[in-house]
């Protein structure tokens, strides 16, 4: 794959995604919501798997917020059963490209077999090198920084900087975001990853999450290989 060919001369070294759509996109055939979550599980699947072919460093994409748990229990509990499912299906096809795995938010609140699952891809992919897949459950990006206060304190610091309070970020082992992508047509941030997207672009669509593919995500990364990143100076 010829990425100058697609218009793209530079490569967000971190892209993070809100997967938004998944229950709009089941409405409009009449079927239930966690039959869109399954659709975004595929989706999610071939993005993952391209992104990695294309050399992305780091992806990272929102599962499950701290603000998801009111949705109806069956939901939750569906979405609470997606991730394992995921990463079993896709464990050889994990590992023939070489992506590392890994899990921010606390999980203490998550089911205890989902627990033990992601310790045990994270352990299983901690020596692959390539693409690192994040994937944030019952994450929060308000949460992540009053943690990371509070682990300060208990810590008896008495005073930090950016550098060293990133440090007490579930997020701390990424580097800033470059590129957010939003789908289903909503712009917001939604208390994702607060702290790492201070300086992201940010790319919305009105693509629903289930229909995302390989020409909708060169389309994102051409936008963001044309914008003009300044960090609050100047040209
Ligand atoms: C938001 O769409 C989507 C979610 C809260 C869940 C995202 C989960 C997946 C894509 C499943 C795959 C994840 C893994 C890690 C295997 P929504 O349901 O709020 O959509 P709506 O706004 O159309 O209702």
């Amino acid at each position: 794959m010829k990425l100058a060919n697609a218009g793209i001369k530079t490569l967000p070294r971190h892209v993070a995604i809100i997967m938004d759509g998944n229950g709009t996109w089941a409405k409009k055939r009449g079927l239930p919501r966690n039959f869109g979550h399954r659709q975004g599980a595929r989706a999610l699947k071939n993005v993952v798997l391209f992104a990695s072919k294309i050399g992305i460093k780091y992806l990272t994409v929102f599962a499950f917020s701290t603000e998801n748990w009111s949705r109806p229990r069956e939901e939750v509990d569906y979405l609470m059963k997606l991730p394992a499912e995921f990463m079993r299906a896709n464990e050889t096809d994990i590992h023939k490209h070489n992506i590392r795995f890994a899990c921010i938010g606390d999980r203490s609140r998550l089911p205890e077999d989902l627990q033990k699952t992601i310790d045990k891809y994270e352990k299983e992919t901690a020596e692959n090198d390539g693409m690192i897949f994040i994937v944030a459950l019952n994450y929060g990006g308000k949460a992540d920084i009053i943690q990371a206060v509070n682990r300060v304190i208990d810590e008896g610091v008495a005073e930090v900087d950016e550098e060293k309070f990133e440090r007490y970020l579930y997020t701390k082992d990424m580097p800033d975001v470059d590129l957010l992508i939003r789908t289903s047509g909503q712009k917001r941030i939604s208390n994702f990853l607060l702290w790492k997207l201070s300086y992201s672009e940010l790319y919305f669509t009105k693509t629903l999450w289930p229909d995302f593919n390989k020409t909708q995500f060169l389309k994102a990364l051409k936008e963001y290989s044309n914008r003009d990143r300044r960090y609050g100076g100047i040209k």
